[in-house]
Formats: structure tokens, sequence, C-alpha cells
């Protein structure tokens, strides 16, 4: 052993805590100590181990609960049950969960150092023949979630684990990363996949609105409730409830959220009788809960309650090779969707892409290669089609022009604008043909808001009123 072995040892009787360690110091492991599993879980998450001793019998969490959550969480890491009762039941729950070993209470110094030993080993074998990275996890009807970059890699080898339980997950990470992609994944790759998928935005609701959509309302409830309407937890029964932007709840509605989660059952307002929620509950934040509890503007037992299986996505910036496999996937799936022949995009313009910091995540990536392909009038991304935001005016063959002078930029913007306005203009015009001149469909058809397209239609001189009629 030339490094040394991590143990974490989690027994709420400090006896057996002690003993342990004395056995496990004395024969040269490194060893942490946690008094119950939620506490165990936490020093998992912050520090490296290699090897888990967990007692079955514990008031807070059960061993078995520790043992699924480690078996998500950090798969390689080989788990030995100890227990005080000696039953075939439990030994037999320990094993079909995933333990690697089991010892019953009161056990030999050198019989606990020999299942560690084993342990060791099976460890070590299990490393070199770990699956060589997963770079792509296909989600069936929402395309697929792209990366190879080691964290990544992580994400995804964590959404496949976590997919068939039941667990809670909470997702955070910055805008445009990719959270509802992976929720989306994680009940793709479930057994409620045949069942609904209902997304509620925490963010987009008024409060007393949001309480009546999540839990229902009986007619009459309340001035406005002419019918009895079901919840979404109702809805997505049998499915996956996703709360996006969980954050923004009020410490109201996360009161009643809570009291939900703990009874499994929902009332709806201005009802009397619950009924038991099947739901799979899934969360995601671009902010920091932690940091919210810390602030109280979030209730921690609800935060607890929801961070069983944290998914953290990187930013772009932190993902190092991602950008190149997105460009590639993106440039693929836009050519297709708009039916032009892009081939690839040329070294200048994936060198600025790949120097661009992304503030927006692979949101901003997808919106600047799809304007990208729209844009391109040749069978490659230019770097003059990306457009990234900040880039200087800077076209290989206009560098030795002296940029001070406003006449020549207004010059170099009217050639820009004479070039792409053939391409935008066939765009505009096919949108609107497809949806028969209506330019609120046809924006939406396009991913622009309304406003925006009106604007380039203005720009373009396109009139939508001699159509309108026909
Ligand atoms: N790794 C990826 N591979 C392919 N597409 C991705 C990937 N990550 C994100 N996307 C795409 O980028 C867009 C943004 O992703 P998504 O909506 O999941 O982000 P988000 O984190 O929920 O953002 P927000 O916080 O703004 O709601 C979506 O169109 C999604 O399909
Ligand atoms: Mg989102």
């Amino acid at each position: 052993m030339d490094e040394t072995c991590n143990v974490l040892v989690i027994d709420d009787e400090a006896v057996i805590r002690e003993g342990l360690r004395q056995t496990l110091v004395q024969e040269g492991y490194r060893v942490e100590l946690a008094a119950n599993g939620k506490i165990g879980l936490d020093k998992l998450q912050k520090d490296s181990f290699d090897i888990v001793i967990s007692d079955l019998k514990m008031p807070t969490m059960h061993g078995i609960e520790v043992l699924k959550t480690i078996r998500i969480l950090q798969p390689e890491i080989p788990v030995i049950i100890i227990t005080g009762y000696a039953t075939v039941d439990s030994a037999v729950d320990a094993m079909k969960n995933g333990a690697f070993d089991y010892l019953t209470k009161p056990f030999l110094p050198e019989q606990i150092v020999e299942k560690i030993q084993a342990a060791e080993k099976h460890r070590a074998a299990r490393l070199t023949e770990l699956p060589q990275g997963i770079d792509k996890v296909e989600i069936p009807a929402c395309g697929s979630f792209v990366g190879r970059s080691k964290p990544m890699q992580k994400v995804f080898q964590r959404l496949l684990q976590v997919a068939p339980t039941n667990s809670t997950v909470l997702i955070t990470g910055e805008s445009g990363t990719g959270k509802e992609l992976a929720a989306r994944a994680i009940h793709n790759h479930s057994q409620r996949k045949e069942q609904p998928f209902v997304a509620v935005d925490c963010n987009a609701l008024a409060e007393n609105l949001l309480e009546s959509e999540l839990f229902g309302h009986v007619k009459g409830s309340f001035t406005g409730a002419t019918q009895t309407k079901p919840g979404l937890f109702s809805v997505a029964s049998g499915g996956t409830l996703f709360l996006d932007e969980i954050s923004n709840l009020s410490m109201t509605t996360q009161a009643k959220l809570l009291r939900v989660l703990q009874q499994r059952e929902v009332t709806p307002i201005g009802g009397t009788k619950a009924t038991a929620i099947d739901i799979r509950l899934i969360a995601a934040t671009n902010r920091s809960l932690e940091i919210m509890v810390e602030a109280g503007t979030f209730r921690d037992d609800l935060y607890f309650r929801l961070n069983i299986i944290p998914v953290e996505l990187p930013p772009l910036r932190e993902r190092p090779g991602d950008a190149a496999v997105l460009i590639n996937h993106f440039v693929r799936k836009f050519s297709e969707e708009i039916g032009k022949e892009i081939k690839g995009i040329t070294p200048e313009a994936r060198i600025s892409l790949e120097n661009y910091s992304f503030p927006g995540n692979v949101r901003e990536l997808e919106n600047i290669i799809e304007r990208a392909v729209v844009l391109a009038q040749g069978e490659q991304i230019c770097r003059g089609d990306l457009e990234l935001p900040g880039a200087a005016d800077d076209d290989e063959e206009e560098i030795n022009i002296p940029l001070n002078s406003e006449e020549l930029k207004e010059k170099k913007r009217l050639a820009r604008e004479r070039a792409v306005e053939p391409v935008e203009k066939a765009f505009v015009f096919a949108a609107l043909e497809r949806n028969n001149w209506n330019v609120t469909k046809a924006a939406e058809e396009t991913g622009m808001l309304r406003p925006n397209f009106q604007a380039m239609l203005k720009k373009l001189g396109v009139s939508v009123k001699n159509h309108s009629a026909s």
C-alpha cells in the first residue's frame, strides 16, 4: 500500500467507533468517524474515502439508506456493513443493496482488518476495469446531452446511476448549463419514463397561483376558482415532478411543500381530503441554497430533504474540451433542422469560440451556432457568422484599415448587413410562409421574441400586411 487508505466509519455507538479507530490506525489506515448517516454522507462528499464501514441500525438514518446513497454518489467505494443483530434478513438486505460485505457484532479486530483488506483489493480491481468515459447521454425525444470533459463524465455517470432509483435530486448550476436537460435525462432513464414529466417554473408564477398550481384547488375556494382543478402533484402522479428555480419559493410555500413531502400526501386548497402522492422529485436552482439557508431565506429542513443526491453542472468555461464537441453537435443539429448543408466551421471561427467565456453557458453557445448556421453563406461557418458579443471587428483583410474612422466602421457594418440581408430575408420569409404570415407564430417557431422578430422585419423592409389577408 503506497498511499494511505482512507476509511470512513459511521456508527452511532461511540464505543464501536473508537474501537474501530484504534484497530485501524494501528494497521496504518487513516480513519474518520461519523456518529450518524447524515454526518457520514456529508464527510463523504467533502473528502475522498476509499472504504466505508457503516452500522445498520442507527436512529436518524438507517444503514441501508446510507448504503444506497453511497452506491449512487460514489459507486466505486466498497461499503462494509456491521450489524448488532445477526439476522439473516438484514445481511441479505445489505448485500442485495450492494454492500461489499458484512460483519456481525461483536467481532475481533483481525476480522474487520481482513474484510478491509479484501475491500481494498476489490476497489483496486474495479478502478482499473471501470468503463471508459461516457461522452454522451441520449435522451429520447429531446436529443442528447454531450460533453467529454472529466466533470461532465462524472455528471453523466451520476445521472445514469441515480435515474433508476426514486431518490430526490437537486441540480445546481449557472443559467444555461443544462439543468433541465439533466432532469429530463434522469426521467427518461427511469422506470417512470412512460409517465409524465411535469416541469414547474417556480419563477413564473405568483405565490398564491403557485400553490394552487402545485396542490390544486376545489371550486369556490378563492375568487377565480370557478372549477375544481387538480394540482401538478396529481398531474405528475406516477412520473417526475421537476421544480425549476426552487430558490424562488416563498417561506410559506416552502413550509407547505415540506409538509407535502414529509407526509407524502397533498390536500388541494379549500379541500379536506388528502391524496397520497406518487412522484419522483427533481429540483433545480442557479442560486446556492446553502447560502440561502445561512441567510435564513431557505428552510434548512427543506434543503436537506431536497439535497439527497446533488448534481452540480459546472459552467461551460470549466469544462475543457466540451465547447469543441458541443460546436460539432449544434452545427449538425441546426444544419439538419434549418435544411442547410453546413459541413463545419473554419479554424479561425473555432479559435474565437474556444477563447470566448460563454457567460450564458451552453444555451449561449447553442444560440450562437444556430444564428451562425442561418447566416452562413458557404459550407463553413466563418468568424463573421458568429457575431460574438464584444468581439473586435478584425476580419483578416481589414486588419490594416485605420479603425479610428467612424465612417469606415459604418461602411463595414453596412457591407456586412448587405451580405447577410438575403439570407435573413429568406429566413423570415420561410418562417412567415410556414406560419401563414402570422408574426407571433413565426417568431415563436424561430425562437425569437416577437418584438425582435418585428424589428428584423422592419429592417429588411418586409411587410406582413399584404399577406395576412391571403
Ligand atoms: N451538454 C449539453 N449537450 C447538448 N445540449 C445542451 C447541453 N447542455 C445544455 N444544452 C442545451 O442548452 C440549452 C439550455 O439548457 P437547459 O435549459 O437545460 O439549461 P438550464 O441550466 O436549465 O438553464 P436556466 O438556468 O437558464 O434555466 C438547452 O437548449 C439544452 O438543450
Ligand atoms: Mg432551466
